[in-house]
C-alpha cells in the first residue's frame, strides 16, 4: 500500500441548472449546458464508456485510459474523485437497536455534469424488487481533501455532511460526518456518519446513525462493483 496523502486544494464548486431523467436505467442524468445543446454526462458510465458502451467489460489497459481521458475533462478539483466517477452496485444489510434486520440491492451514480461537483443518485431494492430507500445530492470537494455531500432524502430528512478525503495508490476514502434536518412528521434523524471505501472496482459502504433517542450505531452496510 501507498503512502496515505490528504489531497490539495480545488475550485469552490457553484450551482448548476440540471435535470435529470431515467431513460432505460437510473442513471442516465442529462445536464444543460447554458448556451449549448442537451449533453450526456461525462464519466466513465456514460460518454466515456460505461455501462452502455461496456466499461465493465474493457479490458484493464482501456479502462485506465478511459479513466485518464475522464480525468482530463473533469474540473480540476474533482480530479481526485474521477476513480469514484460512474455507476456502483451490489448487495447491502441494514439494521438498527429499534428495527428487524433487513438486505436491500442497491445502486448508487456519481455524475459528472460539467461544473465543479459530482451529482449523486442512490436507489434501493428489496430482494423481491420493490422499492425502498432512495436518496440525491451533491459531492463538493472544495480544496485540501475537505469534502462536502449536501443531501435530500423522500423520508423527510435533509443532511448536510462534511469531511475528508484521502488517498493512496489503491484506495479513495471518504468520510462524513452529517447534521440532519427532520420534519415535524418524519422519524427523527440528528446526525450520520458516512464512509465511502473504494478499491479496484468495489466501492464499500457504511452508515451509522444517531436517530430515534439511539446513540450513533450502524444502520447500513453494502458492497458494490463499478458497473460503469
Ligand atoms: C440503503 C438505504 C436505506 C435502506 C435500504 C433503509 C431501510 C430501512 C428499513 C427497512 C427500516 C425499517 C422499516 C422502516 O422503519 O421503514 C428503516 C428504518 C429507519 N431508517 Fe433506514 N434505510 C436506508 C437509509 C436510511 C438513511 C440514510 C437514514 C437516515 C438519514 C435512515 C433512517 C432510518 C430511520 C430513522 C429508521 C426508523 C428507525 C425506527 O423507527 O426505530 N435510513 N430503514
Amino acid at each position: 500500500m501507498g503512502r496515505t496523502r490528504r489531497l490539495r486544494p480545488g475550485n469552490a464548486c457553484s450551482g448548476v441548472t440540471m435535470i435529470g431523467s431515467g431513460r432505460r436505467n437510473w442513471n442516465m442524468l442529462r445536464a444543460y449546458v447554458p448556451g449549448g445543446p442537451w449533453t450526456r454526462v461525462v464519466g466513465p458510465g456514460s460518454t466515456i464508456g460505461g455501462a452502455e458502451s461496456g466499461f465493465a467489460h474493457m479490458p484493464l489497459g482501456h479502462r485506465r485510459e478511459s479513466l485518464r481521458s475522464l480525468a482530463m475533462e473533469l474540473t480540476p478539483n474533482l480530479v481526485p474523485l474521477s476513480r469514484l466517477v460512474g455507476t456502483w452496485a451490489g448487495d447491502g444489510s441494514g439494521g438498527y437497536p429499534t428495527i428487524s434486520p433487513f438486505t436491500y440491492h442497491e445502486e448508487i451514480t456519481f455524475a459528472f455534469v460539467g461544473k465543479p461537483f459530482l451529482v449523486y443518485t442512490q436507489r434501493t431494492r428489496g430482494a423481491d424488487g420493490t422499492p425502498m430507500h432512495m436518496e440525491s445530492g451533491y459531492l463538493r470537494h472544495t480544496g485540501d481533501g475537505h469534502l462536502e455531500l449536501v443531501l435530500a432524502l423522500p423520508t423527510g430528512q435533509v443532511e448536510l455532511a462534511e469531511g475528508s478525503l484521502d488517498a493512496d495508490a489503491d484506495t479513495l476514502t471518504l468520510e462524513l460526518d452529517a447534521r440532519v434536518w427532520s420534519t415535524s412528521t418524519a422519524k427523527d434523524v440528528s446526525a450520520t456518519r458516512r464512509t465511502y471505501r473504494l478499491s479496484g472496482d468495489t466501492l464499500d459502504t457504511v452508515l451509522d446513525m444517531e436517530a430515534v433517542g439511539e446513540s450513533m450505531s450502524r444502520h447500513l452496510e453494502s458492497r458494490l462493483v463499478r458497473q460503469g
